[in-house]
């Protein structure tokens, strides 16, 4: 790929509106912020400084990744030390022209080592709250709880986040999945449901396309995070895209992680091929390598993928959103005016403007 179709693309992602649905806040945690947070708490991390900790990101599956995500989530203690986790992502989304993001935190990763849990969301919450006051920034938060776990745990923290009910759009399902079907948790999903909250759950990113159809036909999720094994199973396929799922694509995880061999053979266009509400999202950015305008843009340049596809990420990701319907329309009509002016042209080098003419 040239670095004029390089330039190109990301001029036109970078001015495209998008949504961010597939985020974990302790996965944008960036060595710089881990390293200072670990020395004002005085924890030791197994690192001197912060060029080793990136040395230490290279894995070869999820789990190996959890091992060291867990270890940087680690020097997380106070009220602060969230407040300003969310506050540099909020900041660092703001400047990529995200206009709303819906996040994921791992409440059980840190009441595990006994950080209470409105220590947590509190801080959470106020960075959320001054994101919206002074960057505009639009945000929900969701609670995921850790699937290798019991359920009996997550139902504990099921009753601590209760008492944020309306602070909390949803719950999630992450952590490791080989082994760990969305079924061992039916009951807190319908306890979730029940209460009212937007349903996802991680299925199909490691494990087997069955995990997808029991994360839709028992846990009734509204969404599926990654979801990329659907394609080995046609009757899903249908089910998914009749049933209009989104699926919460993240390819520069799945490129770390070696969910693809290769970011060249992501199935991205064939997932939109098949009618499937995927878009494009960024997972743990401070450990997978990029945030979402780099998300967009390398799978973009190394899948060639046209401009119509790439619009229709960034449609599917308000579509695909909990936003209100009003919202979603707003969001949609933006994205159809700014494809047809064809105003990212000008920000483009002049070479390249006749190449990205799809
Ligand atoms: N998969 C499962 N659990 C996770 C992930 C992921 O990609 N990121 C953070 N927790
Ligand atoms: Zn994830």
């Amino acid at each position: 790929m040239s670095e004029q179709n390089h330039a190109t693309i990301s001029a036109f992602v970078t001015g495209l509106p998008k949504a961010e649905l597939h985020l974990h806040l302790e996965g944008s945690f960036e060595p710089e912020l881990m390293f200072e947070i670990s020395k004002r708490n005085r924890i030791d991390l197994p690192y001197e400084n912060v060029e080793e900790i990136k040395a230490a990101y290279s894995f070869k599956n999820l789990q190996e990744f959890l091992d060291i995500y867990y270890a940087g989530a680690s020097v997380l203690l106070k009220k602060q030390d969230f407040y300003d986790l969310a506050w540099a992502y909020l900041e660092k989304v703001a400047s990529e022209n995200v206009r709303h993001v819906e996040v994921f935190f791992d409440p059980q990763t840190h009441t595990h080592r006994g950080v209470p849990f409105d220590v947590v969301i509190e801080g959470i919450l106020d960075a959320l709250n001054d994101g919206k006051k002074k960057l505009g920034m639009s945000s929900y938060l969701i609670m995921s709880y850790l699937r290798h776990l019991d359920e009996g745990d997550a139902i504990k923290i099921f009753h601590e986040g209760i008492k944020y009910r309306d602070e909390i759009v949803g719950v999630g399902l992450d952590s490791s999945e080989l082994g760990n079907p969305p079924s061992k948790f039916a009951e807190v999903f319908e306890l979730s449901k029940e209460a009212g909250w937007k349903l996802c759950a991680h299925a199909g990113e490691e494990g087997p396309s069955e995990y997808i159809w029991e994360a839709i036909d028992l846990l009734k999720v509204d969404r599926i995070d990654h979801g990329n094994r659907c394609l080995e199973d046609e009757k899903l396929i249908a089910e998914l895209s009749k049933r209009e799922i989104g699926l919460t694509i993240c390819p520069l995880s799945n490129d770390k992680l070696q969910v693809v061999k290769d970011l060249s053979e992501h199935p991205m266009r064939k997932l939109l091929a098949k009618g499937l509400k995927a878009s494009a999202h960024s997972d743990d950015p401070a450990y997978f390598g990029g945030y979402m305008n780099a998300n967009y843009t390398h799978l973009a340049a190394a899948t060639e993928m046209t401009r119509n596809e790439i619009a229709m990420m960034a449609k599917h990701s308000f579509e695909t959103s909990f936003l209100p319907v009003e919202e979603k329309a707003k969001y949609l009509d933006e994205i159809e005016g700014y494809v047809a002016s064809n105003s990212y042209l000008e920000i483009m080098p002049p070479k390249t403007r006749q190449i990205f003419s799809l």
